[in-house]
């Protein structure tokens, strides 16, 4: 009776597991591909550019202040402020138009001829001196210098874009030299930091 049974049981486990084997699973349906649709909305929702993105920020999107058009948000005002921001960079000075000042580094020993849209590192680096320097944009400090004629450094030098020095450290005589444009004949402490 006993034996019976299980060969009955075997069995019945046996017959469950060639079931299962065999049974096909409810058919899962496979939802559309939406992806192009979702890309092409998104496209549609950003301006368009007509050259290559920096950076690759987004579809359509950095860059359209330099294609002229007014980015949302932005106001005419803030383009004419970068307008005259970019007007006022002494870099942009034509060498045959610029004017040549005294500098003395006084570390170095040397005083040479520095042209107001050259910065005082630069001048430095093309003497093959070995200056600090970090960020080159007036965002830190490694560049500093001491101008040491007395007075505010701006007397002596344009700061383009100083983001760095306030007023008490210009009045000591401070400067970024990477950003730093000779507008008079000055002396110069190299590797001076406020
Ligand atoms: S290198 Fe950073 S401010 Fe000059």
């Amino acid at each position: 009776m006993v034996e019976t049974l299980g060969i009955a049981l075997g069995a019945l486990l046996t017959l469950t597991v060639v079931a299962l084997h065999f049974a096909q699973g409810t058919e899962y349906p496979i939802p559309d591909d939406i992806s192009q649709e979702v890309l092409e909305r998104r496209a549609e929702s950003v301006p368009e550019t007509e050259f290559p993105e920096p950076m690759n920020r987004s579809i359509g999107g950095g860059g359209a202040v330099a294609a002229g058009a007014v980015a949302e948000g932005e106001t005419e005002g803030e383009l004419a402020d970068a307008e005259e921001a970019a007007d006022d960079d002494p870099s942009a000075i034509p060498d045959d138009e610029a004017e040549t000042f005294e500098v003395e580094y006084v570390k170095e020993g040397t005083t040479i001829e520095v042209k107001e849209n050259t910065t005082l590192l630069e001048a430095g680096e093309e003497q093959d001196w070995d200056l600090p320097y970090a960020c080159r944009e007036g965002q830190c400090v490694s560049c500093a210098g001491h101008i040491t004629n007395g007075g505010n450094s701006e007397q002596y030098v344009e700061h383009h874009t100083n983001q760095m020095l306030g007023e008490p450290e210009l009045d000591e005589g401070y400067t970024l030299t990477c950003v730093a444009y000779p507008v008079d004949d000055l002396s110069l402490e190299t590797r001076e930091t406020p």
